[in-house]
C-alpha cells in the first residue's frame, strides 16, 4: 500500500519536495493533517517518507507519529512500539532510544504507541507541549526531513497545537467526501493556530480515464 501510494502520488510528491525542501527557506519539519478521521493522513505521510527515502536515502528521513489517539504506525510498518512517543513526551523514554528504522521501507520512524483505553484518556494537549521542546529539535538535529503525522483538525485540538511547532502543514482531503466548506473551516482553524499551510493533497481520487490522459484535458 505504501509503495503503491508513493508511486501514484509521485507528481504531487515531487512538487511538494521541491517547494518544501529546496526553497530559499527550506522546511525541515512538515506536519500532515486532515479535517476528519480516515482521509489518509498516515498513508500519505508514510508514502511521502518512502518517496523521500528513494530520493535522499533513509538516513535523512524520519516519520514521527504524533497521533496518539489513533496510532497505526506499529501495524502499518510492522514495528514494535514498547518504546514510543507517549513515553518520550511523559519523560519515561528518550528520543534516541525510541527512533527506529523501518526494515521494509528504509526510513526512520517514531511510533506513538499502542491505542489507549477510552476510559482513561490522557491529556493529549498537555503531553503535546513537550513535542516542540523535547522531541522535534532532536529530530531536526539528526534528520533533514521530519514528517509529523497528526490527528484530524476538526474534532481534536492536537493539530492546532502541533502546527505552531513545525515549518509547514499539508492538509489531506478525501476526494468526493469532504465538503469544500469543511476544508475551508479546517484551513481557518489551523491558520488561527498560526499554521503555515504549504499545500493540500486530494486523496482517494477515482480516475475514470487513465491517469496520464488528464494532462491533456
Ligand atoms: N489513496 C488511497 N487509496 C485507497 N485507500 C486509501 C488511500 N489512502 C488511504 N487509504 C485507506 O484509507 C484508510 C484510512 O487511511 P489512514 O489510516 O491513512 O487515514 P488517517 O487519516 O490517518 O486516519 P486517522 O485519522 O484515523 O489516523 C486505510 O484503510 C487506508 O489504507
Ligand atoms: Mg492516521
Amino acid at each position: 500500500m505504501i509503495d503503491t501510494l508513493a508511486k501514484s502520488f509521485i507528481d504531487e510528491f515531487y512538487s511538494l519536495e521541491r517547494s518544501l525542501f529546496r526553497g530559499s527557506v527550506p522546511c525541515s519539519t512538515v506536519q500532515f493533517t486532515s479535517s476528519h478521521s480516515g482521509e489518509g493522513v498516515t498513508s500519505i505521510t508514510l508514502a511521502f517518507a518512502r518517496f523521500l527515502t528513494t530520493l535522499h536515502g533513509g538516513d535523512s528521513v524520519v516519520a514521527d507519529e504524533a497521533n496518539m489517539r489513533e496510532p497505526s504506525f506499529h501495524e502499518l510498518l510492522d514495528i514494535p512500539c514498547e518504546n514510543n512517543l507517549r513515553a518520550v513526551l511523559s519523560g519515561a523514554s528518550k528520543v534516541d532510544e525510541t527512533v527506529q528504522v523501518s526494515k521494509k521501507y528504509g526510513f526512520h520512524c517514531l511510533p506513538a504507541g499502542p491505542s489507549q483505553s477510552a476510559t482513561d484518556p490522557p491529556s493529549y494537549a498537555t503531553l503535546l507541549q513537550n513535542l516542540g521542546e523535547a522531541v522535534l529539535p532532536e529530530l531536526q538535529n539528526r534528520f533533514k526531513h521530519v514528517l509529523v503525522d497528526s490527528p484530524p483538525a476538526v474534532p481534536f485540538i492536537d493539530s492546532s497545537i502541533i502546527c505552531r511547532m513545525v515549518r509547514g502543514v499539508v492538509v489531506i482531503v478525501q476526494s468526493n467526501l469532504t465538503r469544500s466548506e469543511v476544508v475551508r473551516h479546517t484551513l481557518d482553524k489551523l491558520q488561527s493556530g498560526q499554521a503555515n499551510i504549504v499545500g493540500t493533497i486530494l486523496n482517494k481520487r477515482e480516475l475514470h480515464i487513465p491517469r496520464w490522459l488528464y494532462r491533456f484535458l
